[in-house]
């Protein structure tokens, strides 16, 4: 039987503006939010700009596969496969019959990924943090490509701390 391509999940947090992250990197600290991200992604095939794969490098583990995207061939990471485009993620993905890979972003991995995903699982924060240069933002989807299944608020570890949803989206199928 021929093997079928994987799903592919977008996995963001974003303040209401739909801000990533500012030049000082992610604004805010949402522990409950990491956990959620953590225990989404566990496992499984990643797909991460050069960028953010630096960013967290620190954070993968060898239960981690992760596909980093990069325009320069010629150097490999210490853990995962370089790969030039999101359908080279995908047909490897396929080759290989994983069931699922997660884009983990940034701003210019989710705008190339966008077009391919077949679902988006999004922190949406209850507030604006300030953006300035160098201010990331996810971009935008069409919502009439897009159902909502699943809705859940974060608990808080502060009650300081913003009200989180998280929203699971599923790309319509005509
Ligand atoms: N809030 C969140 O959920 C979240 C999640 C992830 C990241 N972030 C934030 O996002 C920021 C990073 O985002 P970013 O947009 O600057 O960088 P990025 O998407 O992480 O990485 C950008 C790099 O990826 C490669 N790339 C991207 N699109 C490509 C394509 N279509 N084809 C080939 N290569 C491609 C290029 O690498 P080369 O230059 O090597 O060609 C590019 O320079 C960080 O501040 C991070 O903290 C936030």
């Amino acid at each position: 039987m021929e093997s079928v391509k994987p799903r592919l999940t977008l996995i963001a947090a974003m303040d209401q503006n739909h801000l990533l992250a500012n030049s000082q990197g992610i604004p805010w600290k949402l522990p409950h939010d990491a956990a959620h991200f953590r225990s989404y992604t566990r496992g499984k095939w990643l797909l991460l700009g050069r960028k953010t794969f630096a960013e967290m490098r620190e954070w993968f583990d060898a239960g981690h596969t992760p596909l980093v995207l990069s325009s320069s061939c010629g150097w490999e990471p210490d853990i995962g496969r370089v790969i030039a485009s999101v359908s080279q993620a995908l047909a490897m993905g396929k080759a290989a019959e994983v069931p699922e890979i997660v884009c983990c972003g940034g701003a210019q991995t989710y705008v190339a990924a966008l077009p391919f995903a077949d679902r988006m699982v999004l922190t949406l924060i209850e507030e604006t943090y300030s953006a300035g240069r160098g201010a990331v933002y996810f971009p935008k989807w069409n919502p009439l490509e897009w159902q909502m299944q699943a809705e859940s608020v974060l608990p808080k570890g502060d009650p300081n701390e913003p009200v989180a949803r998280v929203i699971t989206l599923e790309r319509a199928r005509k």
